[in-house]
């Protein structure tokens, strides 16, 4: 079991809409997912329970940093990866989720501001590893990117993570108006209809690609009982290049 927190000091960064991608498509692939909501906005929980995954996914919620460590401990036995969608804040919280996981995934768009809110969780992994004396797993993620143009932005924030040599996921998140929507509908992007949601295909390759990265990057492997995927249309099934998102 991997436990993977999504952090970035700075606000609406795109750490929310990372978590529930992964959480679904995980759950989607048959994995049981523990989902734990540390933000008092509880707009993962909102999405969780308006889901409705059954048993694929546990949500957990209300959770400050006194009592993180034991539904982590509770969820090790009975789940395949927890996923910690954390807030903006820059709180004990943070620190103690940072310091329990095996992954840390910093979502980043192409500006200044979101580097900058990145730089801190990013200092603030160093100094927990430092601390802990051991090594954290960390990665940015691209997110809400354009799919059309590589912006001036974008390019300067990638050419300033490969000087500080801090991985980056290789599927960045696409700004997709399906991503949006499956807070407002409540549901997956596999239970969303494809004909009324612009590119939902290349959304749904999207968010695959993307959470095949992750268990890459955790090292882990599909090792539930896969669930029946469901009838949804992708760009690769059309005929159309597998890297369509
Ligand atoms: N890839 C994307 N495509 C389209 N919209 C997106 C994408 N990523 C994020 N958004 C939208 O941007 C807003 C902020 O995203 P999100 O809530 O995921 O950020 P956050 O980092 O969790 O914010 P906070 O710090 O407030 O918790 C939301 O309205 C969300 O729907
Ligand atoms: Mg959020």
């Amino acid at each position: 079991m991997a436990v993977i927190s999504i952090a970035n000091a700075k606000g609406g960064s795109g750490k929310t809409t990372a978590a529930v991608l992964l959480a679904s498509e995980l759950v989607e692939r048959g994995a049981r997912i523990c989902l734990l909501d540390c933000d008092d906005l509880k707009l993962a929980a909102a999405w969780a329970r308006a889901a409705r995954l059954g048993e694929g996914l546990t949500l957990v919620e209300n959770v400050a940093a006194s009592n993180l460590a034991s539904p982590l401990r509770a969820m090790r036995s009975s789940h395949h990866h927890v996923i910690i969608d954390l807030s903006g804040a820059r709180d004990a919280l943070v620190a103690l989720a940072v310091g329990l996981s095996d992954l840390v995934l910093v979502p980043v768009q192409g500006c200044a501001m979101d580097s900058r809110g990145a730089a801190h969780v990013l200092e603030l992994i160093d100094l927990v590893s430092a601390n802990a004396h051991k090594p954290i797993n960390r990665a940015v993620v691209l997110s809400r990117v354009n799919p059309l143009v590589t912006t001036r932005a974008l390019r300067n924030v990638k050419s300033v993570l490969d000087a500080a040599k801090i991985p980056v996921v290789s599927t960045p998140i696409i700004e997709r108006s399906a991503f949006r929507d499956m807070f407002e509908t409540g549901g997956t992007l596999h239970s969303m209809q494809g004909g009324r949601i612009s590119n939902l295909d290349k959304a749904v390759l999207n968010m695959q690609a993307f959470a095949s990265d992750v268990l890459r990057l955790v090292g882990a492997e599909e090792s539930w009982k896969p669930r029946a995927r469901a009838e949804i249309r992708t760009a690769a099934s059309d005929g159309q290049p597998a890297a369509a998102w």
